[in-house]
Formats: structure tokens, sequence, C-alpha cells
């Protein structure tokens, strides 16, 4: 049987996702924080989607009563050079 990556950043699959559900954790911050979905490269940008698609089934909900995690801002302060791409010696030095 082929398993279904749900969460490519941190190779969660469904069968995981599911199995939690099927414990009863149907909070998908938990489900998150358990199998760290949505906490890789893209932010969760494909898989929190798909885990949202997967509790809405399971468990006979919409998928617009589904809470969606919480989004957190970077614990220390980016300076906006690195956000551009800014690379040491540019600039205007002389
Ligand atoms: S696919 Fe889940 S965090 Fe990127």
């Amino acid at each position: 049987m082929t398993e279904r990556i749900i969460c490519r950043c941190n190779d969660v699959t469904q069968e995981e996702i599911e199995a939690l559900i099927d414990q009863g954790i149907t909070d998908i911050e938990m489900i998150k924080r358990l199998l760290r979905i949505g906490m890789g490269p893209c932010q969760g940008r494909t898989c929190i989607p798909m885990v949202v698609s997967i509790l809405a089934r399971k468990t006979g909900k919409k998928p617009d009563e589904i809470n969606l995690p919480a989004t957190r801002i970077p614990v220390r302060p980016v300076p906006a050079g690195v956000l551009v791409g800014e690379m040491e010696g540019d600039g205007d030095e002389e």
C-alpha cells in the first residue's frame, strides 16, 4: 500500500493524521503540534488545506467549520534587508 504524504516538508502521511483523528484528536492545532504539520518551510500552504479536508471528512463537519491553526509572527525581529535578499557589501559604501 502506498502512503499518501500530506505534509511534504515534514513527511507526514494521511494515515498518521487519520490515526490521531481516530483517537479523538480533532483539534487542528493539536494535530499540528503532534505531527509538526504546517511547521516546514512552506508554513502549511499545501498541507493545512488537506488536513482541513481530512478533518472535515472524518468528523462530518464542513471545512469552514474547522478552525485554522493560529499563525505566529517570528519571535525575533528580522531586518528588512534579509527579507529582500540584501547581501553584505551591497548598497552605497564607497
Ligand atoms: S507541506 Fe506541510 S509545512 Fe510544508
